[in-house]
C-alpha cells in the first residue's frame, strides 16, 4: 500500500481508537489487523474485449491477465471500475495502487505515471458505417469523428488535423460508438481490437473497420502505477514471468483466438 493510503488508514485507525475510548463505536472504520492488505486496481470497464461489465462482474482480457499477474506476484487485490479519467486522477492522488485499462504507454503519460513493461500491441483504427467514403485517416478531415476523451485516438486525430470542433469527445468508448450509431458522427477512432470486436459482435449495425498503418502508430499497453508507487517492481516481474511461461499465451488465445506475437513485447 502506498504511503498516503497508509497515512489515511492510520488516521482512521486513530480516530476509531479515540471514538472507542470515548465510548462510541466507529461506523465503518477500516481498523482491521492489516494482515491481508489488498491492493486497489482501477479500470474503465467499457472497453471490450479488454474490460467490460457482465452484470456486476468486470470481465475481459485485461481482467484475466491481471489475475494471472497478481497470482504470480502473490498479491491480494481488488479490481474497481472507476472510469477512464477518474482512474488517472485516482493514480495521481494515490487512491489506487495500479490501473489496467488497455492503457497505451507513451512519453506524455510517463511524465506523470509509471508503467509495467508492455503486455499488448495495439493500433488505432476507424469504425464507420457500411458504404462510407472513408478509406484512410486522411479522409476524416472535415468530418465529425468521435473518440473517448483523453485517449490516443483523440491524440492521433489532433496530431493530423489540430484540435478542432469536429473531434467529438466522450467519457467512454461505448458512448463514442453510440454517437456513430445515432448518426451524430461519421466515424469512431479507437483501438483496433475494440472496434473490430464491436463490428463483429454487432453485424446488424452494418459497420466496417478501416486501418491506416501510415497515420496510426503501433502502441503498447502497460499496467499503470502512481509515480514511485510501491508495487511496480514485483508486479512488473510477474508480468514478464506470465508472458514467458505461457500463461499469457493461454489467456490471449482464449480472447483473440490466435497465438500472440510475444517477441513484439520484448523491446
Ligand atoms: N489505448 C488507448 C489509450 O491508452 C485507449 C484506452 C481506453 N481504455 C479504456 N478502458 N477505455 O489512450
Amino acid at each position: 500500500m502506498n504511503l498516503k493510503r497508509k497515512l489515511k488508514l492510520g488516521i482512521i485507525g486513530l480516530s476509531a481508537a479515540f471514538l472507542v475510548a470515548c465510548g462510541s463505536t466507529p461506523a465503518d472504520s477500516g481498523s482491521g489487523s492489516g494482515s491481508e492488505e489488498k491492493l486497489i486496481v482501477g479500470t474503465d470497464a467499457a472497453y471490450a474485449p479488454f474490460e467490460s461489465l457482465d452484470g456486476e462482474k468486470i470481465v475481459g482480457f485485461d481482467v484475466e491477465l491481471l489475475n494471472a499477474v497478481m497470482k504470480e506476484a502473490g498479491l491480494e487485490y481488488e479490481l474497481k471500475n472507476i472510469g477512464w479519467e477518474p482512474l488517472f486522477i485516482a493514480l495521481q492522488n494515490n487512491e489506487v495502487d495500479a490501473g489496467i485499462s488497455a492503457i497505451t504507454i507513451n512519453d506524455e503519460r510517463k511524465k506523470s505515471y509509471d508503467f509495467s513493461s508492455p503486455y499488448f500491441e495495439s493500433v488505432n483504427m476507424i469504425l464507420a458505417k457500411e458504404g462510407t467514403s472513408i478509406k484512410s485517416a486522411k479522409d476524416l478531415e472535415g468530418k465529425k469523428v468521435s473518440v473517448q476523451n483523453g485517449t490516443t485516438g483523440q491524440e492521433a486525430l489532433e496530431k493530423m488535423f489540430g484540435a478542432n470542433e469536429n473531434i467529438k469527445k466522450y467519457e467512454n468508448n461505448v458512448l463514442a460508438i453510440q454517437a456513430l450509431l445515432n448518426g451524430e458522427v461519421e466515424a469512431v477512432v479507437a483501438d483496433n481490437a475494440v472496434v473490430q470486436e464491436y463490428a463483429k459482435n454487432n453485424p446488424d449495425k452494418k459497420l466496417v473497420t478501416i486501418t491506416d498503418k501510415e497515420n496510426f502508430e503501433s502502441e503498447f499497453y502497460g499496467i499503470i502505477f502512481p509515480k514511485d508507487g510501491e508495487h511496480q517492481e514485483e508486479i512488473n516481474k510477474a508480468v514478464k514471468k506470465v508472458i514467458e511461461d505461457g500463461k499469457y499465451a493461454e489467456i490471449y488465445k482464449k480472447w483473440f483466438g490466435e497465438e500472440p506475437n510475444v517477441d513484439a513485447l520484448k523491446q
